[in-house]
């Protein structure tokens, strides 16, 4: 019962578990031939840094995300909805890597899912 009054920050270890997650998540999203691309010319120092923030942020942790609108990120790089799916997709295998409950997995999934559409909202319009 306790364990479910956690928030998904505290259920996933805290902020250094979630730098260590996001750490090995973009090492497999950047080891992707078909993601890599998008991340040829842009500081990976940065995105690493930005997602920490976001992903506490976005699991009910204790600090804010200071970093661009999502929308206005991603809009007019053409990443798609199959993009989106290998994304989460390395996402999924790397929280299955970290002795979570599966609960606690589906959880993270279904949160990040809802950002989809700012992601890839301008997708079919080529951008
Ligand atoms: C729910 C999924 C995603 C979230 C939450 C997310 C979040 C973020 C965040 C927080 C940043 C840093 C923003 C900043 O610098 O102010 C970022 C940057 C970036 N993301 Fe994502 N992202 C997601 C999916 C993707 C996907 C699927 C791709 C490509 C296939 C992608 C490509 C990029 C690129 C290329 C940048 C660098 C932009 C720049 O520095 O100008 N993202 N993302």
């Amino acid at each position: 019962m306790l364990e479910n009054q956690q928030t998904l920050f505290e259920r996933v270890g805290g902020k250094q578990a979630i730098g260590e997650l996001v750490d090995k998540f973009y090492d497999r999203v950047v080891a992707d031939p078909e993601l890599k691309p998008f991340f040829k010319n842009v500081s990976m120092d940065k995105i690493r840094r930005m997602q920490r923030e976001f992903f506490s942020a976005a699991l009910d942790g204790p600090n804010i995300y200071t970093g661009r609108p999502l929308g206005y990120v991603h809009h007019g790089r053409g990443i798609t909805k199959h993009h989106f799916s290998l994304y989460v997709g390395h996402l999924i295998h790397t929280l299955q890597g970290c002795a979570l409950k599966e609960q606690d997995v589906q959880d993270i999934i279904s949160r990040i899912s809802t950002y989809a559409d700012e992601i890839t909202g301008d997708a079919a319009s080529g951008g």
